[in-house]
């Protein structure tokens, strides 16, 4: 199994200026890859790995690959990504190109095909001795400690990340202990991203720290960041939390809380390699407030105590035996699916784990697809309302999915179309209807077409492990 685990030092050798410099950002607050775009990603490997055969007047297959246009198409209606990974038959002829390569054109197709990549600033930074940062955590118990009771609720709302806009976004934050707080996020990726704030022990002084990360693309991370700053003024308070190693010069966040609004942004800076810049920014309205409550009640949140105490110092992460130690971040990938996250957070050696974290659970589902519904990419709900019925048809209104089951959507993963098991982990508990659709047209929405499967409910219990039947996704939806 430990096999399985590679080093993760081509991400930061990308990046500092390879090609590859665009897929993964290891300092990424939220998600881990920088926007994957033709000009900057596609088109350097297309260049040096396919167009020795696939460009000129005679182009092998008849196959051209010389623009956006045509790379494109061939990634989304041709053959290209079936060849590419494929060992029997590899594109380029002479065997398959490192993953990461590979990786970067689905990530390109899921990121809906960017044309002109963001410009990159140059690496701004070289190490021949970094020190860590001075980092001046604010004692909690003086100040701050309401941005744990302040972040609680379902918040919904756009989000920009990395230079791309989305129209909705959702973060839950609820009470997991009597003075930690998580949320996950779901970004329509194939991740589990979270971020839990907790009052702990940083540098022997009471403080709040933030964790933050998430498995995607079977890369996994984690980093922590530690409370600096709280302005308040008449209208809004502002929380500012910085990398617990290089400080606000590697990663930052900020909370600013107006009423039942948040603005949520993170800076990151490729860890360090360049001057921090905009990473994300959602903008949530608060939606739901009483599974927050019913979460606060249930664990005795809040209370000023310490009980989640991190290691002094922290450990020292794997990666850094080839690139400065400048971030709290903690990083393994796997190239199996089926590599459970509590072993990639012991390879990263991650001080605190999925299965540390209090009162949490998980849930697996295996699924089993009609013939109609092979071969297209799967929508994943979690939601709080049903989205179907119990025939298995979508709940609709004036010809729409209905409103209210889509805004009470927690988790939304997408899974590729052969996939057939998705494990949702940092689960709050509690009782969530769970909805699977082959998106047969692709537009990405629940739609006429679709396939999916009656009604189903899953209750979560904490710090469990749920394993379903398999779910048969073999409902013909006929209208909405
Ligand atoms: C050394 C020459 C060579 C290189 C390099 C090469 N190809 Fe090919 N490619 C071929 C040949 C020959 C065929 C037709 C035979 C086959 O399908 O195996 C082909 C076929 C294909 C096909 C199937 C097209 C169809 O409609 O059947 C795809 C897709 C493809 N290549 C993609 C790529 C990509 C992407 C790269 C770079 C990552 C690449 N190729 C690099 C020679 C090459």
């Amino acid at each position: 199994m430990k096999r399985g685990f590679r080093p993760l030092i081509a991400y930061l050798c990308a990046a500092a200026g390879s090609t590859l410099h665009g897929q993964t950002d290891s300092a990424g607050a939220i998600d881990l890859r920088d926007a994957v775009s033709y000009t900057n990603d596609i088109r350097p490997v297309v260049k040096n790995f396919c167009l020795t055969c696939h460009a000129g007047a005679e182009p092998e297959a008849e196959l051209l690959l010389t623009s956006y246009a045509l790379v494109r198409e061939e990634t989304e209606l041709g053959e290209l990504l079936q060849r590419i990974n494929d060992a029997h038959e590899p594109m380029p002829e002479d065997g398959l190109m490192p993953l990461q390569m590979r990786r970067l054109f689905q990530q390109w197709a899921d990121g809906d095909f960017v044309n002109i990549g963001a410009e990159r600033p140059a690496p701004v930074r070289e190490y021949d001795n970094f020190e860590p940062a001075e980092i001046v955590p604010l004692n909690v118990n003086q100040e701050g400690f309401d941005l744990l009771e302040k972040l609680q609720g379902h918040w919904i709302g756009p989000m920009r990340l990395m230079g791309r806009r989305y129209d909705w976004m959702t973060f839950d934050y609820r009470a997991i202990a009597p003075s930690h707080v998580h949320g996950i996020f779901e970004g329509g990726t194939i991740g589990n991203l979270f971020t839990s704030f907790f009052v702990t022990d940083f540098q022997g002084q009471p403080t709040i720290m933030a964790r933050n990360g998430g498995l995607l693309n079977g890369i996994y991370r984690t980093s922590y960041f530690v409370l600096t700053r709280v302005k308040r003024d008449w209208r809004k308070t502002t929380y500012e939390l910085v990398d617990a190693r290089g400080g606000k010069d590697v990663m930052s966040m900020t909370l600013e809380f107006a009423g039942d609004r948040m603005t949520f942004t993170a800076y990151t800076s490729r860890m360090g390699l360049r001057e921090p810049t905009l990473h994300m920014r959602f903008e949530g309205t608060r939606n739901r407030s009483e599974l927050a409550e019913q979460a606060a009640n249930a664990v005795g949140f809040p209370r000023l105590v310490q009980d989640f105490p991190m290691p002094d110092p922290f450990p020292v992460p794997t990666w850094i035996e080839e690139f400065p130690w400048t971030s709290a971040t903690y990083l393994a990938e796997s190239d199996s699916v089926d590599d459970p996250i509590e072993a990639l957070g012991e390879a990263a050696k991650d001080p605190r784990r999925i299965d540390q974290m209090p009162y949490l659970g998980q849930l697996t589902v295996p699924i089993r697809r009609s013939v109609d519904a092979q071969g297209h990419e799967l929508q994943l709900y979690l939601s709080l309302k049903p989205i179907v019925d119990h025939r298995g048809q979508f709940l609709s209104e004036y010809g729409y999915p209905k409103e209210e089951g889509l805004d009470s959507i927690v988790s939304f993963p997408r899974l590729h179309g052969k996939a057939d098991k998705f494990t949702f982990t940092y689960l709050h508990p509690g009782r969530y209807f769970l909805t699977i659709f082959a998106d047969v047209d692709g537009d990405g929405i629940p739609s006429a077409g679709d396939i999916t499967h009656p009604a189903m409910e899953v209750e979560i219990t904490p710090e469990t492990h749920h394993r379903l039947p398999a779910v048969s996704v073999a409902v013909i939806n006929w209208e909405l």
